[in-house]
This record gives C-alpha cells, structure tokens and sequence, in this order.
C-alpha cells in the first residue's frame, strides 16, 4: 500500500499542554487496550461487551472497537487480502492508542489473524498498555455457529479469503489470556480477563 507520508517528510509533532497522564488522572483510572484476536464466530464480540459492561458498571470509562463496524466507516476501503488485513489492523492499532492517549480503557475486536500485525499493535500501545486476549474455538465449532452464514458461503466458494478456510489465522504463542469458548461461560471469561486488568 502507497503511503504519501515517508520518515523523511518533515513532521514535527507539538508538544501539547495536556498529556496523557493528566487525562488518565482526571478520569481516575489507568488506560490500556485489551485486544481480541481468533477466528470468526469465535466470540470476541460477545466476551469484549460482556466486558465493557462489567468496567462500565464500576464506573470505568471505556470504548469499544469492533472490526465489524470498522470496516463500515474508517476501513471501508479495505478488503480480506493479507495486504489490507495488515492495514486495517494498523488503523484499528492506532485508533486504539489515540483512546488510550484520551484516557479509555479501549476494547478492540478484530480477527487479526497474523502475529506480526498484534505485534504492531501493541508496539504501538507502548509499554503496559496492551493485554491480548486469545478468544480460542475449534474451527469446526466456528463453523457449526456460522451465526452469519460465512463460512457456509467459504465453502461454496461464493466468499474468497475467509479466515481459517482459504486465508491463514496464526494462533497467538503467548497470549496474556486464552479464552477456550467451548469450555468458559461468557460470564466466566468477563471476569477473569476483568480481575486481569483492574484487579476487581
Ligand atoms: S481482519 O482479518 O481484518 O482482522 P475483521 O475483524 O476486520 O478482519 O473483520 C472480520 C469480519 O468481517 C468477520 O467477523 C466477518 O463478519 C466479516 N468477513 C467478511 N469477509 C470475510 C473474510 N473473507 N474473512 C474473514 N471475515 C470476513
């Protein structure tokens, strides 16, 4: 993907009044991104909400960004090839550390299916920022749920690309959590990754 902006363009960020800090201070609480990563119909969206609702409800300001809704406004240009995959795992990156700089808890979910792209998005995030949450499920399983019909449509080859069926998903080797969603109660899985990040 052409970039127009190279390191050599001469950019010079502002120091601005407010930081980061100050804006975590204010809104009481420690910034950070929990990202989700697994295969389509694995259950990210619903394990990150049932999330979101659990910090909301103890008073934690939080947002959440599902790739879904990404890929109906700020990645609306991109398709499922590796090279957009990338991209929109670089943008969804980014939007996440600019809420983080805001002072949000941020919940990402996204299938981001190659190692290297979460890599860079908890680079990004920068030191202590970034909890990776593996939402784990047996292909097979995915596929049962089909609660889209995709993958019946992957099979019939009427969609190309489909993660797990003609485009890869790498399994994360270390994540900071796995969730196995056949064995873990969404209710389960909130808390634990709950109590990971806030200690409650
Ligand atoms: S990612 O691979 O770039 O991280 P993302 O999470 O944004 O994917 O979008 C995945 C969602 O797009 C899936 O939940 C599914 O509803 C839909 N989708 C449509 N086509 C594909 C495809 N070829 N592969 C995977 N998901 C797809």
């Amino acid at each position: 993907m052409d970039l127009p902006i190279d390191n050599k363009s001469h950019i010079y960020p502002h120091a601005f009044s407010v930081s980061t800090r100050d804006r975590a201070e204010l809104l009481r609480q420690t910034p950070g991104i929990v990202w989700f990563t697994g295969l389509s119909a694995a259950g990210k969206s619903t394990i990150a909400s049932a999330v979101e609702l659990r910090l909301h409800r103890s008073g934690k300001h939080t947002f959440l960004l599902d790739g879904d809704t990404l890929r109906t406004g700020l990645c609306r240009d991109l398709s499922f090839s590796n090279e957009h995959r990338h991209e929109n795992i670089r943008r969804a990156g980014e939007v996440s550390r600019l809420m983080a700089d805001a002072g949000l808890l941020v919940l990402v979910c996204a299938i981001s299916p190659f190692a290297a792209d979460r890599e860079l998005a908890r680079a990004l995030a920068g030191p202590h920022r970034f909890m990776e949450v593996h939402v784990h499920v047996p292909l097979a399983v995915a596929e049962r749920r089909d609660p889209k019909g995709l993958y019946k449509l992957a099979r019939l080859g009427a969609i190309k690309n489909f993660t797990g069926i003609d485009s890869p998903y790498e399994e994360p080797a270390a994540p900071d959590i796995r969730i196995n969603t056949t064995q873990c109660s969404v209710a389960d899985a909130a808390a634990l990754i709950t109590q990971q990040l806030c200690g409650t």
